[in-house]
């Protein structure tokens, strides 16, 4: 799931050769003195440990044009997943599959992501339990019943994908298969033990 280099190869290219009066020199070289001379905010975060890697190694124009865009913000491409998924194609939602977190199909990565630094690990805007409970309430007040899962008061991503995922719900693996990573027989199953 991981993002690797070689997916954007091609990319940092075509920006390059193509894009944004930006010199070869300017782009391969260390961080991009042109932008953060001015932008103290942003040159300010590129030594925060958490901050998106492009960032961090001064890489603006990878997406950010340099004279001017029909998108917010000079930005490559418009809206927030359509510039990430240029480099993060396995997070890419599929229009119309079922099997896309709800609203993320039409959506944004910026629910959850920041841009160039949150303070967090993966640029989340909150902690990943908050993140999710945030948004859903019904399942935070199961929560808060008598006998919650453990499972589920630790991490919602012990069970589901935050991304688009090959299973229902957003589920990592099958239902039987996710309750076996951790029991080691479905509780479901111990009662019929002693037939077995
Ligand atoms: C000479 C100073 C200077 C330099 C160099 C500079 N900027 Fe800016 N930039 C500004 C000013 C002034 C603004 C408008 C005020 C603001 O939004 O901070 C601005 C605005 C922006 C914005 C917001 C645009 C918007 O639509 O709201 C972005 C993004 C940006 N600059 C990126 C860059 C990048 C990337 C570079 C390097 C290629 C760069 N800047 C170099 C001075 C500069
Ligand atoms: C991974 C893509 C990416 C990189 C790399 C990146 N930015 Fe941005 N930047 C964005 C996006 C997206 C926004 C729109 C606002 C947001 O979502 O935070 C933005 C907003 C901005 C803004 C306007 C809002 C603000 O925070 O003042 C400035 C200025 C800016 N960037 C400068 C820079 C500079 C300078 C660098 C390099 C040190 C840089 N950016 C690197 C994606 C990027
Ligand atoms: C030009 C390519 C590029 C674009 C565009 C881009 N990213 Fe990234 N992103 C990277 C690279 C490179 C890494 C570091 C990957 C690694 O270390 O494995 C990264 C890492 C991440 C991570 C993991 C953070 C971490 O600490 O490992 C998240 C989350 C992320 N990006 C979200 C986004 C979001 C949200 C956007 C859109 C605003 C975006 N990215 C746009 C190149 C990009
Ligand atoms: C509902 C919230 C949410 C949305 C929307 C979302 N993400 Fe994430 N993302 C997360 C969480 C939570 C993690 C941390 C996952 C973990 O720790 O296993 C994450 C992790 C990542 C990572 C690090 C690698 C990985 O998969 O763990 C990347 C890259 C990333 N997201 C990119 C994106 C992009 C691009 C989009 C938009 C297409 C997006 N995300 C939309 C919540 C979200
Ligand atoms: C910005 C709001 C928001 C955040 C944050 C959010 N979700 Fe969702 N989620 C939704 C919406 C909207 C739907 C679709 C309607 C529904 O099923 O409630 C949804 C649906 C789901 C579904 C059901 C998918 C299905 O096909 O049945 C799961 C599972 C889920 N989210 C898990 C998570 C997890 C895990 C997190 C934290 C990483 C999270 N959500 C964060 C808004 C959010
Ligand atoms: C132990 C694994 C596991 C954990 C942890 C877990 N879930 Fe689920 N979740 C499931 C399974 C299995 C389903 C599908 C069957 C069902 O609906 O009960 C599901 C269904 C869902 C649905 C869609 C159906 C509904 O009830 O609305 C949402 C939304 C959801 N989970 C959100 C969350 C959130 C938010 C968390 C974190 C508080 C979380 N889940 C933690 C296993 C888990
Ligand atoms: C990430 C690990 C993990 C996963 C995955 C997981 N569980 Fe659990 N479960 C726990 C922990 C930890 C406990 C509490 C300790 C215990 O009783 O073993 C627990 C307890 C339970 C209990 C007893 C609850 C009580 O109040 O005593 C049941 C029933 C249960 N899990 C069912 C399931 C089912 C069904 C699934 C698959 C949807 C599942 N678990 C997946 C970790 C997990």
């Amino acid at each position: 799931m991981r993002f690797h280099f070689r997916q954007f190869t091609p990319f940092i290219a075509f920006l390059v050769f193509c894009c944004a009066g930006v010199s070869n020199a300017s782009v391969s070289g260390g961080p991009d003195k042109k932008c953060t001379a001015c932008h103290a905010t942003a040159a300010a975060l590129q030594s925060s440990p958490t901050a998106h890697k492009p960032l961090r190694e001064g890489r603006c124009q990878w997406c950010h044009k340099t004279h001017g865009s029909a998108n917010a913000n000079i930005l490559h491409a418009g809206g927030g997943r359509d510039l990430c998924v240029i480099c993060h194609k396995a997070q890419k939602p599929v229009e119309g599959e079922k099997e896309n977190h709800g609203f993320s199909a039409k959506g944004e990565c910026s629910v959850c992501h920041a841009s160039h630094d949150s303070g967090r690990k993966n640029l989340l805007l909150k902690e990943p339990q908050e993140l999710c409970l945030s948004c859903h309430e019904p399942i935070k007040n199961r929560l808060a019943l008598a006998h919650p899962h453990a499972a589920a008061v630790d991490s919602c991503i012990n069970c589901h994908n935050p991304h688009p995922s090959a299973s229902e719900h957003l589920l990592k693996a099958k239902p039987t298969d996710l309750c076996s990573a951790c029991h080691e027989i479905a509780p479901w199953q111990k009662p019929m033990r002693g037939w077995l």
